[in-house]
């Protein structure tokens, strides 16, 4: 792969230690991927912060690299860069119950990617909190359901990276140029229309569906009727977990459904038709639980939006809750709920706004749940594997109960 002259001086250590390693992952992947040369990146979001996922050998590779740069006080994160969603509210884990010993490991972490410059907000929908990319902006984003947001709704360009790849493309503000960075990788590869009009959670039950069958594709999707954005991040989550979908279109919506190719596509044998009795049944198998009521609901993946959480305000405004709720978003969007008001009536209920982290990246099946309610595809398809507990998937209105 070419490197230019300052991109040789990060990779032969001119940088320090910090930089050059992170240039050797950049370059490992671009020769594994048959990537020409570097491109400049506008923006990181790195995965790999939950202290479940990663664990202690990821605290110490964390702690190496921030060690490294200290050492050397060389310039990090060349570009604005925010994390995914760590295994506990960094700020408030005791009262939601976390273990301390998990909770100081946590932040740990986090700490450790702050000294690297990387910002500590720890979300999965970082463009609802000002990590904001433009149409066609390169960037090296992780996570896989802000991978497709950012790919389909937004326009920019980036390929599912993993955390170090991420993290490397942060320190270096580069990342190598193929996949989903060329022009021709970001056609469609088969058409998906829709017979009845959808809402809501469907988009998360389409999603599932459409995941299975694509794997890696990129579906062009002809909607009987206009999404919402928050539709629409349900839709990718769901895509990105069943299969592993980076980018889709929507005819008439998302910004690059014109040079997809449909043309190309109409006569395609591959082509999917979605009728309503196939979302009802995708409904129902993302249900494992023979029980009618969770013990958790757990709302909010991707992470809520402050229209979201008004949402769940007005379900629960002057009742009582009687399951646990969870209502995970990020810290910048529950700062905003705090001053609508929104967080008073939602913990007036009973329920908690939880910050930074989410059903899955918690140790939720160390603390005493055995059926977890969400109305997100995407929970409903990991949280039986990811935490071993049951899962029920509905809508919000019907997963809470309330006392009588
Ligand atoms: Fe985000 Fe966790 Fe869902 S990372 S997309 S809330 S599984």
């Amino acid at each position: 792969m070419y490197l230019n002259k300052e991109e040789e001086k990060m990779y032969d250590g001119t940088y320090g230690d910090t930089v050059r390693k992170s240039m050797e992952i950049l370059v490992a992947l671009g020769d594994i991927y048959g990537a020409e040369n570097l491109v400049n990146i506008t923006s990181a979001q790195i995965s790999g912060v939950s202290y479940k996922t990663i664990g202690d050998a990821g605290l110490e590779y964390l702690q190496d690299l921030a060690i490294g740069q200290g050492l050397n006080n060389n310039p990090i994160a060349k570009v604005p860069s925010t994390l995914n969603p760590a295994g506990t509210d960094l700020d408030n884990w005791e009262t939601l119950g976390f273990s301390s010993e998990f909770s100081k490991k946590q932040n740990e972490i986090v700490d450790a990617y702050g000294m690297l410059g990387i910002s500590k907000t720890c979300t999965c929908t970082p463009y609802l909190v000002g990590n904001v990319p433009r149409f066609k902006d390169h960037v090296a984003w992780s996570e896989s359901s802000a991978v497709a947001y950012v790919n389909s709704v937004i326009g920019a360009r980036t390929n599912r990276e993993g955390g170090p790849s991420a993290l490397a493309a942060s320190i270096c503000g580069k990342t190598p140029m193929y996949g989903y960075h060329l022009e021709k990788n970001r056609k469609a590869s088969l058409l998906v229309e829709l017979e009845v009009p959808i809402k809501g959670i469907d988009y998360g039950a389409l999603g599932y569906m459409v995941g299975k069958e694509v794997g890696d594709g990129v579906p062009y999707f002809i909607f009987k009727n206009e999404s919402t954005n928050t539709e629409l991040k349900s839709l990718g989550a769901a895509l990105a977990s069943s299969g592993a979908v980076a980018l889709y279109h929507v005819e008439n919506q998302t910004p690059e459904y014109n040079n997809a190719g449909k043309n190309e596509l109409i006569e395609d044998s591959n082509n999917i038709f979605i009728t309503a009795s196939d979302i009802k049944n995708t409904f129902e198998n993302l249900t494992n639980s023979s029980k009618n009521e969770a013990d958790l609901v757990c709302l909010g993946c991707p992470h809520a939006s402050l229209e979201e959480i008004k949402e769940i305000a007005d379900i629960v405004v002057n009742k009582k809750i009687k399951n646990d709720l969870w209502v995970c978003t990020s810290i910048n969007v529950k700062a905003a709920s705090d001053r609508m008001g929104y967080t008073k009536i939602i913990e007036s209920a009973g329920g908690h706004i939880v910050c930074d982290t989410c059903m899955v990246v918690a140790p939720i099946e160390d603390m005493g749940y055995e059926t977890i309610g969400v109305n997100s595809a995407k929970a409903a398809n990991y949280v039986p594997t990811m935490c071993g507990l049951d899962v029920i998937f509905d809508d919000a209105k019907n997963l809470i109960k309330f006392e009588p």
